[in-house]
């Protein structure tokens, strides 16, 4: 992961109209920490992240620019929602799981990047074993000619189960252990080792009845997975992940604004609120935190945190807190100009979503640049009047003008369908206009 802050914010725009501070505060962010990997391992050790804090009123893009970085970074990384957290000692999930959920995020990375380096020796463990219950045994002292019968036999088999052709057919296959995945990151470590006992008792008692009638289709994903855990030395990847997690994890803190306590709220002590808080300060200054895998440290784990802050202001967070998100970004309001190009200029955007859904039914689905444009205007009118709710309305708006044309989409079999501008306003203007009206529909 060696991009450019100028090729992340590229990256970025293809999915995220405007925003430019954001996405190039984020970038600059992320090339910070790989500019820090490449230095001495004294000086990296006093280099720390600056965590970022994006502002932005519901819909602008916070999350979207995160979910767009997690699916572009090879680095563990993972989106959680501050408000789902709970204080130390409350029931509920507390703060230290999402450092749990990062190392479980780097251990998927680091796992599929082994898997895919040993893809042949896995992909031949399956085969070697599929074949095996297909064809017999050759008998014991069978002769030459035999002998090269059946190798024959055998790579005809594996061709076949190759190809797929086997695909349906029943056999037979040991389970090697039923894997009861307790996946409950939120467990302590000493709990997770008690539920890994457990299930390793149970895999004992069922040992006797672990054989399964499969088709070779669903023994070829069984078998993958059987492969993995054989093949590859499972301590290597834990270590591998641990300190992935430690030098490049980045934890994506949504609804931040959730757990201030603003001035006007009566529950001005909301005690479960400003204990989460609390909580996380060890966690973003930097701790060590105990995991099943290991112990990691937290001190350069990068944080980005987010919130609307409708009800309330960042200084409505503990001080504490707020001095630890140091860098602060603010997301623009989407304007009509914005909105337009978010339906026009986004890679897989609304309207491109549409009419690859309407295709399958054989109709071709088309905007007229002009009822681009009203859909943008209308939608930009509905946010004045009624909420602000950014881009999130744009598709309540395109949703209530294909209603009809969606329900009766097999009726335009093999034909056009024209979303003129005449239409949207026949479909909008009357409700986007009441109060009322747009307050309960759109
Ligand atoms: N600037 C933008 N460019 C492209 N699409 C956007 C933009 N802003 C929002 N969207 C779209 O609007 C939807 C909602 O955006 P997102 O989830 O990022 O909102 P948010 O800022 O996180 O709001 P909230 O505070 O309510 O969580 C997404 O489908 C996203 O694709
Ligand atoms: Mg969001």
């Amino acid at each position: 992961m060696n991009l450019t802050p100028k090729e992340i914010v590229e990256y970025l725009d293809k999915y995220v109209i405007s925003q430019h501070n954001a996405k190039k505060t984020i970038a600059l962010a992320l090339r910070t920490r790989y500019r820090r990997m490449q230095l001495s391992p004294e000086l990296q050790n006093d280099i720390t992240p600056k965590n970022i804090l994006m502002i932005g009123s519901t819909g602008v893009g916070k999350t979207e620019i995160s979910r767009r970085l997690a699916k572009m970074m090879k680095v563990p990384f993972i989106k959680v929602e501050a408000s789902k957290y709970t204080e130390v000692g409350f029931v509920g999930r507390d703060v230290e799981s999402m450092i749990r959920d990062l190392v479980v995020a780097s251990i998927a990375i680091v796992k599929a990047e082994k898997e895919e380096e040993n893809r042949e020796k896995i992909e031949n463990y399956v085969l070697n074993k599929i074949v095996e219950k297909l064809i017999p045994p050759l008998a014991f002292g069978a002769s030459e000619s035999k002998k090269d019968d059946y190798q024959r036999l055998l790579s005809v088999m594996e061709e076949r189960v190759l190809s797929g052709e086997m695909d349906d057919q029943i056999i037979q296959l040991e389970v090697e252990k039923i894997h009861i995945e307790f996946n409950d990151t939120n467990l302590p470590p000493e709990m997770a080792k008690v539920q890994e006992s457990f299930s390793r008792v149970f895999s004992q008692m069922n040992k006797e009845d672990n054989k399964k009638e499969l088709s070779v289709k669903d023994a070829k994903v069984i078998l993958r997975n059987e492969a993995s855990i054989k093949l590859i030395d499972s301590t290597h990847i834990n270590a591998e992940a641990l300190r992935r997690a430690e030098d490049g994890g980045i934890i994506f803190l949504d609804e931040i604004d959730k757990i201030a306590i603003s001035e006007k709220s009566q529950s001005r002590n909301d005690p479960s609120k400003e204990g989460v808080q609390r909580d996380l300060l060890p966690i973003v200054e930097g701790s060590s935190v105990s995991t099943k895998y290991g112990t990691i440290n937290t001190d350069h784990i990068l944080f980005i945190a987010a919130g609307a802050f409708h009800l309330c202001k960042p200084s409505d967070l503990i001080p504490e807190l707020q001095g630890r998100f140091p860098l602060r970004v603010e997301l623009e309001a989407l304007n009509e100009d914005t909105l337009y190009k978010i339906l026009t200029q986004t890679t897989n955007s609304l309207l491109k979503q549409y009419e690859a859904l309407l295709s399958v039914e054989g109709m071709k689905l088309i905007f007229e640049d002009e009822a681009i444009k009203a859909i943008a205007k209308l939608a930009h009118r509905a946010n004045e009047i009624a909420e602000d709710i950014g881009a999130r309305r744009l598709h309540t708006v395109i949703e209530k003008i294909l209603e009809d044309v969606s329900f009766n989409a097999n009726e335009y079999k093999d034909k056009e369908f024209i979303v003129t501008s005449k239409l949207v306003h026949e479909k909008l203007d009357t409700i986007v206009e009441n109060d009322d009206l747009s307050r309960y529909i759109l």
